[in-house]
């Protein structure tokens, strides 16, 4: 975990150096160092905005180097460096301007590391900021660097002060295995450094990578998977396990696992492919990675591939460190996946009321609840139910189409021609129910349960983004949200359409699954089948949502008043889909709000927009005198405004805004 920390330095920070004070030159009364949040998030994820950040600091003072201790503390917009005002004369030069470096272990608490300040016309200020590795110093006032991603940086700061930063010369150079000239040509072995950089990058997040192993471990019949995702803080850097009991592996087996495009034989529901998965999603998260195994009644063995160490394609079988043994260890039979020196993501993802580590905790689960919840539920064919626990806390699935108000289309077999025969898709289309019905359905659990049960559903503030399909590969979920090459975008009309695609590996060719299975590209005739089954559940979406947003009709005549007869019958409903019948959702109370702009244009008689928090916005033109004048005798009635929104909304979904549009302009 470590990190080098670039900032120009500013005229209110300077006040922290008492040379510059003393010159008569400070701004304010700041006396530290700001560093930005996203810096901290990245460096320090585990940090909680109350904590303050210890760091024991190497820096320059007139008697030569000394350490002290630092902490970063949380302000209102950012957090700063404080404990530490150096009266030392050698900061006489010090103007805005400068560069200030800093090199920080976060792996520890406290921190250790050192900075250095230096003259914004000095050779390093100038070497740094020429490297392509200061890019982001162009958007941001403070960048953290990882590892590789500062390799020049650091190389120059090493140079000029190896005093303070430690060269990121790694203990084995790498050799680059020599070409051989033989008879028939030139034998080239790859290498090894540089190959593992490529394989690493086959565009995996953390919990894309994570469920990579998890195929792994099912394909393995296992039914128990713990993850455990360290602490980044607790003296072992960034580091995660994925320990399961499956089948385990004998030593040769392991051995195979660990080549580069593997060979196995894969049973009928195997979750694997290429040979490629656990290398793969592993050094696309981590430098080093173990693997340990062990079959019941054997002994266990391990193996480590080290990114840094490949030289001569060797797994490592070294002992363990006492850590990693007990992060490894195996009951009966099993396996267990060791990431260590991780990479941390370039964006740390935040979440209100939680550290960027329990945030990257809580999206590895939501990614795990969906893509594995038949797994999950126990309802995926030929398997038993599976436990996935992060940190020993049990993921709930979450099935797009579970809730007890979505209702299911037939189910349709669509066959498509193979080489090896016939291969079958199941293509069923959902409904799902609109946000008053979901929370109509919740509302005796209270407001969280409401809550709980629309962030489900909606796949966590995706409503819009994940109508459209959700594929799945032998019960694991592989690409879910879109229309494909069927319709363009996710209108938000048809927000409650699902429609879930299962097949089996006999159609990976046909379907072109890539080796990261993350991508497939469906056949022409397979979409049109699935357009012809989506059509009707995105009609029935539009309905629903022309209904949702469309005002509460007048209240009826009074009840044997005068003239009045026993009011009028309930229209009858026309048949849903098949599937539980709908609740009606509930008349709003009040009226919904929409905003009426008169505009000047040629371009639309009217035009509706619905913005995210529900309110909606009716702008006409005075391209149709009469349309404007009603608009301005209704203004002052909010129902029939919200009337005429939705009866024009209707208007635009059969196109006859183009109609007039023509009629106009000949
Ligand atoms: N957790 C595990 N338990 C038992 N065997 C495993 C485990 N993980 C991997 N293996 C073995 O190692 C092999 C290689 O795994 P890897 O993920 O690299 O490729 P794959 O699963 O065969 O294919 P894919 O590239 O599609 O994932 C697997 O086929 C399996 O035999
Ligand atoms: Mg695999």
């Amino acid at each position: 975990m470590r990190f080098l920390i670039l900032r120009i330095l500013t005229h209110s920070e300077l006040g922290m150096f008492h040379e510059y004070r003393r010159q008569g030159k400070e701004g304010s009364k700041q006396r530290a160092v700001n560093f930005d949040w996203d810096v901290v998030d990245r460096v320090f994820p585990a940090a909680k905005d109350s904590d303050r950040i210890d760091m024991n600091l190497k820096y320059d003072t007139d008697k030569g180097i000394a350490e002290k201790k630092h902490w970063l503390k949380r302000q209102e917009k950012n957090w700063r460096l404080e404990g530490n005002c150096p009266t030392d004369k050698c900061y006489h030069f010090v103007v805005p301007g400068c560069l200030f470096a800093m090199e920080v272990d976060a792996g520890t608490s406290p921190a250790s590391g050192s900075w250095a300040v230096f003259p914004a016309k000095s050779p390093v200020t100038k070497a740094i900021l020429a490297d392509g590795e200061s890019s982001r110093l162009a958007k941001s006032a403070m960048i953290a660097l990882h590892d590789e991603e500062g390799e020049h940086t650091w190389e120059i700061l090493a140079d000029a002060r190896p005093d303070l930063f430690m060269s990121q010369q790694k203990g084995h150079a790498i050799k680059v295995p020599a070409a051989k000239i033989g008879n028939k040509g030139v034998e080239l072995p790859p290498n090894p450094a540089r190959l593992v950089k490529i394989l690493a990058s086959v565009g995996h997040t953390l919990p894309s990578a994570v469920a990579d192993l998890v195929d792994n471990a099912i394909s393995a019949d296992a039914t128990n998977i713990a993850i455990t995702f360290g602490r980044p803080d607790s003296g072992h850097g960034r580091w995660l396990t994925i320990a399961d009991n499956g089948k385990g592996m004998d030593g040769a087996k392991l051995a195979e696992a660990m080549r580069i495009g593997s060979a196995s034989e894969y049973e009928d529901n195997a979750l694997g492919k290429y040979g490629y998965g656990l290398k793969g999603a592993s050094w696309s998260q981590a430098k080093v990675f173990t693997v340990a195994t062990k079959c019941e009644g054997k002994p266990p063995h391990h193996l480590t591939w080290d990114a840094d160490d490949m030289a001569g394609w060797i797994a490592k079988s070294d002992a363990l460190e006492p850590w990693e043994q007990k992060a490894t260890v195996i009951d009966k039979h099993g396996t267990v996946v060791l990431w260590k020196d991780m990479r941390p993501p370039q964006a740390m993802p935040t979440a209100r009321g939680l550290d960027p580590h329990s945030a990257e905790i809580m999206l590895l689960e939501r990614h795990l609840a969906l893509v594995f919840h038949r797994f999950l539920e126990g309802k995926a064919a030929g398997r038993k139910a599976i436990v996935i626990t992060i940190n020993g806390t049990p993921i709930e699935p979450n099935n797009p189409v579970g809730h007890p108000l979505v209702s299911a289309y037939d189910l349709k077999t669509i066959r498509i021609p193979t080489e090896a025969g016939d291969g079958k898709v199941q293509v069923q289309a959902y409904l799902l129910p609109t946000e008053d019905e979901i929370s109509n359905f919740h509302k005796a659990g209270g407001p969280e349960a409401v809550r709980r049960a629309l962030d489900l559903i909606g796949l966590h503030g995706k409503r819009n983004e994940t109508q459209g399909l959700f594929i799945y590969r032998h019960d694991r979920l592989i690409k879910w949200g879109g229309w494909h090459q069927m319709w363009d975008t996710n209108d938000e009309k048809t927000k409650l359409a699902r429609v879930i695609v299962n097949f089996d590996k006999n159609l990976d060719d046909a379907l072109k699954i890539n080796i990261s299975k993350q991508i497939v590209q469906l056949p022409q005739q397979l979409q049109a089948e699935i357009k012809k089954i989506a059509d009707v559940a995105r009609r029935e979406s539009q309905k629903k949502y022309r209904k949702e947003v469309s005002p509460p009709p007048p209240p009826p005549p009074p009840k044997g008043g005068p003239g009045g007869g026993p009011g009028p019958k309930p229209e009858p409903q026309p048949p849903g889909p098949r599937g539980p019948i709908l609740n009606p959702p509930p008349r709003p109370e009040t009226p919904p709000r929409v905003a009426v702009k008169p505009v000047k244009t040629g371009k639309f008689v009217w035009k509706v927009t619905k913005g995210i928090t529900g309110t909606r916005d009716l702008q006409v033109s005075d391209l149709d005198p009469s349309l404007s004048a009603l608009v301005k005798q209704i203004a002052g009635d909010p129902y029939a405004i919200a009337h005429l929104s939705a009866f024009l909304d209707g208007l635009d979904e059969v196109d006859v805004q183009k109609y007039l549009l023509a009629r106009k302009n000949n």
